[in-house]
C-alpha cells in the first residue's frame, strides 16, 4: 500500500487580487490530508473517506468523471486526469484521512488532490516533478471548480511560505521563521466561487476603482514579503490590517469576520485580516508571544473558535 499526505493552507496576503495576476503570500499549515492507495484486479475504483462518512463508494474506471457526489469528485477527477495523462487504467482501493474539517477553509480539496496525484505517481512508479504535480492538480481543481488561482495547490505541494502568482507563474519560497499567528474560525462556511464572482462583477461596474484596490494589495504583498524575511511581526500585523481595509472595500468581508478581527485587535494583536475568499471561514491575527492568550480569549469571547495550527508545514510527501 502507498500513502501520501499534503498540508492545508492559509492565505496570508493578497486574496482576490491574485485571481487578477497580482502576487499573494500563502502558508502551508500542519493539518494534513492523507491518501492510501492499492491496486485492484478489477475495473473498480473503491473509495472510502471515513471522515466524511463515505464507505466503499464504487466508481468504474471508464466512468470516473460522471455525476459523482461532490465529496468524492476531487479524488476521482485526480485519478481520471492522472490515468489520462500517463495512459494507465487500473482498479484501485482508495482511502482518505483528514486531520481537519472540509468546512473551515483550510484547503482540504487541494490537499486531497495533491496527495492523490503524489500517491498515484508512487504506486505506478512514474517520476513526476513538483511543477508537473502542480499543473495536473491545478487542472483537476479547475475542472471541478472552474475558478481559482492555484495558490492552495502550490502550498500543498511545496509547503512553507510562498510568494505565488496565478497558475504557478511564480512559486517562490519565502525564508522566514514561524510567524506568531492566531487563527479564528467564524463558524460560517465561505462560498469561494460566489465571492470570486462578486468581485468580478464589481470590477465590471467600476474597473478603475477596483484595479486601484488590486494595485494597493500588490504593494502590500511586496512589502510583506520583505518584512517576513526580516521577521518584523509588528510590521506584518500592520500590513495585514491594511490588506483587510482593502478587502472590506472590495465588499467581501462579513459581520462575523469583522467581529473576530475587532476582538483580536482589542486583545492586543499587531494586526488582523480575513484569510481566503471572505464571507466566512477563518480570520488570522499576528501577535507578540505575550499577547497570544489574550487575543485568543477575546476571539472566543465574541463567538470565534480558535484553530490551533503550526506553520509553516512541509509540502506533499510519501508516508
Ligand atoms: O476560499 P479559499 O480559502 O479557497 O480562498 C480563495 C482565495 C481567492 O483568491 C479568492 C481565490 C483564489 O483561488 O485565489
Amino acid at each position: 500500500m502507498i500513502k501520501a499526505s499534503a498540508p492545508g493552507k492559509l492565505m496570508l496576503f493578497g486574496e482576490h487580487a491574485v485571481v487578477y495576476n497580482k502576487p499573494c503570500i500563502v502558508a502551508a499549515v500542519d493539518h494534513r490530508i492523507g491518501v492510501s492507495l492499492e491496486k485492484r484486479e478489477d475495473r473498480k475504483i473503491v473509495l472510502s473517506a471515513p471522515d466524511i462518512n463515505f464507505k466503499n463508494y464504487v466508481a468504474l474506471i471508464d466512468d470516473l468523471v460522471k455525476s459523482h457526489p461532490k465529496k468524492v469528485r476531487f479524488v476521482l477527477t485526480s485519478v481520471f486526469n492522472f490515468f489520462e495523462k500517463y495512459k494507465i487504467k487500473s482498479g484501485l482501493d482508495i482511502e482518505t484521512k483528514s486531520e481537519f474539517s472540509d468546512r473551515i477553509g483550510l484547503g482540504s480539496s487541494s490537499a486531497v488532490v495533491v496527495s492523490t496525484i503524489k500517491a498515484l505517481s508512487e504506486l505506478f512508479e512514474i517520476e513526476v516533478g513538483k511543477k508537473e504535480i502542480f499543473d495536473l492538480a491545478y487542472k483537476t481543481v479547475l475542472d471541478i471548480q472552474g475558478v481559482g488561482s492555484g495558490f492552495d495547490v502550490a502550498a500543498a505541494i511545496y509547503g512553507g511560505f510562498l510568494l505565488f502568482v496565478k497558475g504557478g507563474k511564480t512559486i517562490k519560497s519565502i525564508k522566514t521563521e514561524k510567524i506568531p499567528l492566531v487563527v479564528g474560525y467564524t463558524g460560517v462556511k465561505a462560498d469561494t466561487s460566489t465571492l470570486v464572482k462578486r468581485v468580478s462583477e464589481r470590477l465590471k461596474e467600476n474597473p478603475k476603482g477596483i484595479n486601484k484596490i488590486f494595485e494597493e494589495i500588490e504593494r502590500i504583498v511586496n512589502l510583506a514579503e520583505i518584512e517576513m524575511e526580516n521577521q518584523n511581526w509588528e510590521k506584518i500585523g500592520k500590513l495585514m490590517s491594511l490588506n483587510q481595509d482593502l478587502l472590506r472595500n472590495l465588499g467581501i468581508s462579513s459581520k462575523e469576520l469583522e467581529n473576530l478581527i475587532r476582538a483580536a485587535l482589542k486583545g492586543g494583536a499587531y494586526g488582523a485580516k480575513l484569510s481566503g475568499a471572505g464571507g466566512g471561514d477563518c480570520m488570522i491575527a499576528v501577535t507578540c508571544k505575550e499577547e497570544q492568550d489574550r487575543v485568543k480569549k477575546e476571539i472566543e469571547r465574541v463567538g470565534g473558535k480558535i484553530i490551533e495550527v503550526k506553520i509553516p508545514a512541509k509540502g506533499v510527501r510519501v508516508e
